[in-house]
């Protein structure tokens, strides 16, 4: 089976895309896509040879002139799937719909808990205002495929990592950071072998991905 052709969206450091690129295998990064031409995370494409892109807003006169181009770009790599690796924006139409059941995302939360921006810092200030033993408190990162709301998607798996007493956001974010960079390129690995399919809004994930997101320690809604 050839690879499983995967474009990487970011706008960022790229911790995630790093990682997904060192576990390529069963998939393939074929394209980095960014909206902002200086992500650091478009160096480590760079460094391994990956196509790059960058498609800004400002470059459009209108959000549907922006991401209609912004597919047209991801198009042209002809991905299976799309991976959004910090990619700090939404995704919407015209975009949503050239990829049906393709785009999927990481996000640093136990979804549906604390969807949008900020969850680390939002994490600790309801960690400091509970009354409840501190570790009712779950927290992690989620992989989700992509609708059209803000983190609404279908859950596809999640890593649950420990919120400390004395965190900042920075110590709690570099620890689910840690959690992500494993979470991430399992999901994509077991989608590229079939294990995990995504299906119109269904994800329909196999007896022997169960077993083995259970070794991980990873959560299968
Ligand atoms: C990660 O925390 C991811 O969950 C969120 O954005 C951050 C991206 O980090 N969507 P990086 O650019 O992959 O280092």
């Amino acid at each position: 089976m050839p690879p499983l052709r995967v474009v990487a969206l970011i706008s960022g450091r790229g911790s995630n895309l790093k990682r997904l690129i060192d576990a390529a295998g069963p998939y393939s990064i074929v394209g980095v896509v960014s909206n902002k031409s200086d992500a650091p995370g478009l160096a480590f494409a760079e460094a391994t040879e990956i196509p790059t892109a960058v498609v800004q807003r400002a470059q459009f006169q209108t959000p549907t002139e922006y991401r209609n181009h912004l597919a047209t770009v991801v198009a042209s790599f002809t991905p299976a799937l799309v991976v959004l690796a910090g990619f700090m924006e939404l995704i919407k139409e015209p975009f949503l719909s050239r990829f049906p059941n393709q785009i999927i995302n990481i996000h640093p939360s136990i979804l549906p808990a604390y969807p949008g921006l900020d969850t680390h810092a939002r994490v600790i200030a309801d960690l400091q205002n509970s009354t409840s033993a501190p570790d009712s408190l779950v927290h992690g990162c989620t992989v989700h495929l992509v609708d059209d709301g803000m983190d609404t998607g279908p859950i596809i798996a999640q890593a649950i990592c420990e919120v400390h007493t004395d965190d900042t956001p920075e110590t709690l974010s570099a620890r689910v950071n840690t959690y992500e960079h494993r979470l991430y390129p399992w999901v994509v690995t077991e989608i590229a072998s079939g294990a995990i399919s995504l299906n119109n809004a269904k994800i329909i994930v196999s007896p022997e991905a169960h077993t083995r997101a259970k070794l991980h320690g990873f959560l299968i809604p």
